[in-house]
Formats: C-alpha cells, sequence, structure tokens
C-alpha cells in the first residue's frame, strides 16, 4: 500500500496552533501545486481515480473525511479528521473520498502540475496499469 499518514510538528502556545509543510522536509516531495476541495455534501462521493506518478499529501484543514485506499489487491479505509496530520498518497493507489462533514476543507499538496492525462479515472485500467 503506497500510502501513509504524517504526523506534523504543531507548534503551539496560549495564542493557538501552527503546523508548518516544506517540500522535501516533512512533505516527502518538491511541492508544484496545491488546491483545496470544500463545500462537500456528505452524501456526495470524491476521488475515484488514481496517478501514475503524482505523489500527494493531504490535509483535513477542517472537518473529517473517509478515504478509501486501494491498491488493487487490498482496500484499507482512513479517516482525515485533523490539521496536523497529513495523508501522504503515492502513484499506483485507487483512492475515493466520502462521508465529508458538513464544512469539511481539505488541503492538497501535489508533486506536479495538474496534467489530465496523468489520471486514470477508469477502475479496470488502473487494474491494468498496476499488472505492468
Ligand atoms: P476532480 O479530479 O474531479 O476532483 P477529485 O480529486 O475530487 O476527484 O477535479 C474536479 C475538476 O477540477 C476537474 O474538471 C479537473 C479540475 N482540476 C484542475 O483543473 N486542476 C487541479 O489541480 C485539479 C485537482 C482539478
Amino acid at each position: 500500500m503506497n500510502y501513509k499518514l504524517i504526523n506534523m510538528k504543531v507548534f503551539g502556545d496560549e495564542r493557538g496552533k501552527l503546523v508548518s509543510l516544506e517540500g522535501n522536509k516533512n512533505i516527502p516531495f518538491d511541492i508544484k501545486r496545491v488546491y483545496y476541495i470544500f463545500d462537500t455534501l456528505p452524501e456526495q462521493e470524491r476521488g475515484k481515480h488514481a496517478h501514475k506518478n503524482l505523489e500527494q499529501v493531504i490535509v483535513a484543514m477542517d472537518g473529517a473525511c473517509q478515504f478509501v485506499l486501494d491498491d488493487g489487491k487490498t482496500k484499507e479505509t482512513v479517516w482525515l479528521n485533523r490539521p496536523d496530520i497529513g495523508l501522504y498518497i503515492g502513484p499506483g493507489m485507487w483512492r475515493e473520498m466520502r462521508h465529508f462533514s458538513y464544512g469539511c476543507k481539505l488541503m492538497v499538496l501535489a508533486s506536479t502540475y495538474y496534467d489530465e492525462n496523468e489520471y486514470i479515472r477508469n477502475y479496470d485500467e488502473f487494474l491494468e496499469a498496476i499488472k505492468k
């Protein structure tokens, strides 16, 4: 399974808390792109794709959602519900996001610029691709 949870160092004092994300330090790649997902609904699912080479770290900045991670053999579920934990997902992982809480905000750090050709959006194609 090409994913892991990353515990971010939290700088906290009486003023509040701060987390710093740095490429090739606590984020295991050069950060080329940041995007975020918001205004989701609990009954709406997202994702349902894999990437050929892209690496990502996803942080639930607010609220919670569940990730289903699938390497073609095994499926595991992970809840993201803390702004100090990042979910790293490497290439060759099918992912689905579901059970978004109201107000959930996901921030995604990505290792490449957006490129639709880098997506595998068909599950049978994904199973074929990981055999290679
Ligand atoms: P989509 O891949 O469906 O989102 P999810 O990761 O939740 O499955 O992306 C939604 C739309 O946004 C789609 O038309 C592609 C576009 N998009 C960009 O233009 N740039 C990006 O960096 C991303 C992630 C998506």
